[in-house]
């Protein structure tokens, strides 16, 4: 058997070249779509921190730097889809691209199902055509028949809410007619930011209720008085700081 003698120098870079290549065969890929908005980038850098390679696709590019790559296109192109996901072949796709602001989506309810719905089975039709199976879905609570006890799993939904739920609900059931292996989280408020700070709650349009308050904290306007909601925003923010998206990112 022949003996290799190396210098210490030596054997350390091989030794960290070999731990390199074989590290890179366990690699996984990750195409997060919607990667630079709120979910995306707290998923990215969990990602990240558990050694995945992240491909971000989004119109908009990220402002954090858990993406080793990005490409910057719309969820609608079927050609940039298609193209991204034969470029990379992602072990798992994380499809959260799409538009959220419920009240826009009544005036624009044909683009909320052009973008959340269309985008969806360009998504699916592409994985499909190149054997990907693995799809996670950010869906939405909204889907749901509004009640005032705690929503279950199997109760029933109403495309009708709004079309933005409608939008959301279309992209359910083409992700559960693909065939193609798949979770479907839906929740709903999002809020806080990652334990380390280094992404806060964020979104352009800014809709959403907790950051709208630290935004504009002196002259938040609470409209109607049948409820106690200055105790309950009151509440609301407190617990912002134990429960937090990095929990449902994970
Ligand atoms: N934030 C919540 O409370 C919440 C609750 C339930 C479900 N969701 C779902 O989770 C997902 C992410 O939500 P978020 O809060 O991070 O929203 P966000 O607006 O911060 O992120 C959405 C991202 O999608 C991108 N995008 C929008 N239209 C696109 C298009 N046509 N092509 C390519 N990219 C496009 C945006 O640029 C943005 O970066 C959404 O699908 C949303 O419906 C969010």
């Amino acid at each position: 058997m022949a003996t290799l003698s190396l210098g210490k120098q030596e054997s350390y870079t091989r030794l960290k070249l070999d731990l390199e290549s074989l590290y890179s065969l366990k690699m996984k890929t990750a195409l997060v779509t919607g990667g630079s908005g709120y979910l995306g980038s707290h998923v990215c850098k969990l990602l990240k921190a558990n050694h995945w390679k992240v491909i971000v696709f989004d119109k908009r590019e990220p402002k954090h730097e858990f993406a080793d790559m990005y490409v910057q296109d719309d969820i609608r192109n079927h050609f940039a889809v298609f193209d991204t996901l034969d470029r990379f072949r992602p072990d798992v796709v994380f499809h959260f691209a799409g538009r959220i602001e419920i009240d826009a989506s009544f005036k624009e309810a044909s683009e909320f199902y052009g973008v959340n719905a269309g985008g969806t089975y360009n998504v699916l039709d592409s994985m499909r055509h190149l054997g990907l199976n693995n799809i996670i879905y950010s869906s939405t609570a909204g889907i749901y028949e509004p009640k005032n006890q705690p929503i279950i799993e199997c109760d029933s939904k109403n495309w009708d809410n709004n079309p933005y739920a409608g939008s959301k609900l279309a992209a359910e059931h083409g992700i559960q007619h693909s065939g193609i292996h798949h979770v479907i989280f839906r929740y709903f408020n999002l809020a806080g930011a990652d334990v380390e700070n280094d992404i806060g709650e964020s979104h352009e349009p800014e809709t959403h209720l907790i950051p709208k308050i630290y935004q504009n904290l002196n002259n938040f306007k609470i409209y109607g008085s049948d409820y106690n909601t200055s105790a309950i925003l009151n509440q609301l923010i407190l617990l912002v700081r134990s429960f937090n998206v990095e929990s449902i990112a994970r």
